[in-house]
């Protein structure tokens, strides 16, 4: 069988083209001709890399005749014909995960710079100016935050949060996404409590101008905006419009309205007065399109890709098996209005010959090793599975504790406490996507026997 081919029509990291290599792909890269040079041979190839040199326009997928698969080395796929693409049967792969740590750190550099003036009073400085009382910061400290868009770069932004005395709120067209880190209302209670507005949404018809006088104006109070999503989600003369009125507080921009689509330039021909406005203001930080760009980003970024690209072709990441992270049930953990009784009734009923926690369950695994699960009712004011609110909590027995947190911490799953020792096995706890809180047990088993 023929290598498949990728075409790369950006430079991306190293590992990209390394690991694709290696696992059998062909690459070809060309990072210079025109979009009508490449329809002319796009036919040849099976797959294309990119970042955001140009529009995947239908012309360009009706000349990608072998196109299995098109990946952006990026989080959002606006540049893409999504529903041509998906009717023609190509694979979509994007790589949110691989930006959006540096995305939730940005937007919280944002804040914090912002909050406590550190552009304008580093500026000062450098030009002589000791300036202290104009230079008096605020806190986060009791502030409310709200998120609008509570996707991947929303929840990380809510996770770096969760060191602040702050009240996270999101809201989002999907139902169910909050977590232990922000709370989901509507868009009128968040505009009703907010005193700072993230934006995280995808550019959509729906999305695009969404932040405009009305919008700003539904606020009850004065807010502070951070911008990392798109430029075109906000109307920058209305954002003027609410800086000189005081309304908006002050804004960090990140993308703006102006930006090509290639986000590579914003310079060319006349500036519009609302952006030498922006230039202008103190209390506005701008930033060139680079929250999720960051050196850890970048071979991040170009991992997922990777991973995406194997997964799509050998259903796993060649070269190594499929990982076992869990290996089975540690323990199954519930609230109960009276735990003695209901002891009582299983061991009544089904025999459980119950202990003061429950009972342990032994077991051997496929090598022969004993394995144990637990079973137990808690109280029902137990404060053990908080922040989750759910009556119930699972335990699953993991391989290696350890390479497993690096992973979910890497994959931006959220953490909850930190790990614990104990003589029967190492404890972690994490937050699964509707916020339910699952102990992850490395067990040392014979510790019970
Ligand atoms: N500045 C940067 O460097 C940078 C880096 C990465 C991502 N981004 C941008 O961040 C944004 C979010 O990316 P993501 O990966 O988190 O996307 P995502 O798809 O994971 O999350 C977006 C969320 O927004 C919600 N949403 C969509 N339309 C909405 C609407 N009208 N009102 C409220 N919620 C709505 C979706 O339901 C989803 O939950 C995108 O615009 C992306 O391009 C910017």
């Amino acid at each position: 069988m023929s290598a498949k081919k990728i075409l790369h029509l950006d430079s991306n990291h190293q590992i990209l083209l390394q690991q694709l290599a290696d696992s059998g792909f062909e690459n070809h890269e060309d990072y210079t001709s025109s979009k009508s040079e490449v329809e002319a041979k796009i036919a040849d190839y099976d797959g294309i890399v990119i970042r955001s040199r140009f529009k995947i326009d239908k012309q360009f997928l009706d000349c990608a005749r072998n196109l299995k698969f098109i990946a952006r080395v990026g989080a959002g796929l606006e540049s893409i014909d999504i529903d041509y693409a998906e009717s023609k049967g190509i694979e979509l792969i994007a790589a949110p995960e691989g930006n959006r740590n540096a995305v939730g750190e940005h937007s919280l550099g944002m804040l914090l710079s912002l909050f406590n003036k550190l552009n304008t009073a580093d500026r000062e400085i450098r030009a002589g100016h000791w300036n202290r009382e104009k230079n008096r910061g605020h806190e986060l400290d009791g502030k409310t935050v709200g998120i609008i868009g509570y996707g991947n770069m929303g929840k990380s932004f809510a996770k770096k949060l969760r060191g602040f005395d702050v009240e996270v709120l999101c809201y989002d067209i999907q139902e169910n996404v909050s977590d232990g880190n922000a709370k989901q209302v509507s868009l009128s209670e968040l505009q009703q409590k907010a005193d700072v507005l993230s934006l995280h949404i995808p550019w959509t018809p729906e999305t695009d101008k969404m932040v405009d006088s009305a919008f700003i104006n539904a606020f009850e109070k004065p807010f502070w905006l951070i911008n990392t999503s798109r430029g075109k989600n906000v109307v920058t003369d209305d954002l003027v419009s609410a800086l000189e009125s005081g309304k908006i507080l002050g804004a960090g921009l990140d993308v703006l309205e102006y930006e090509k689509l290639s986000f590579e330039n914003l310079f060319d021909g006349e500036m519009p007065a609302a952006f030498q406005y922006l230039l202008q203001s103190e209390n506005v930080l701008l930033s060139p399109h680079i929250a999720g760009w960051t050196v850890e980003s970048k071979q991040r970024l170009a991992q997922v890709i990777v991973n995406k690209i194997k997964m799509l072709y050998f259903g796993y990441t060649i070269g190594e098996m499929p990982e076992k992270r869990v290996t089975g049930i540690g323990g199954f953990f519930f609230k109960a209005k009276d735990p003695d009784a209901l002891k009582a009734w299983y061991k009544q009923h089904l025999g459980i010959p119950v202990d003061q926690y429950g009972w342990t369950f032994w077991w051997k695994d496929a090598d022969g090793n004993d394995c144990s699960t637990q079973w137990s009712p808690f109280k029902e004011d137990t404060t053990y599975y908080e922040p989750s609110t759910k009556p119930f909590m699972q335990n699953f027995r993991v391989e290696n504790l350890d390479r497993l947190l690096a992973q979910l911490k890497n994959e931006g799953v959220t953490l909850v406490g930190e790990p614990e020792s104990f003589e029967y096995g190492k404890f972690a706890w994490i937050l699964d996507l509707e916020g339910n809180k699952i102990e992850l047990w490395e067990p040392f088993d014979s510790a019970f026997l």
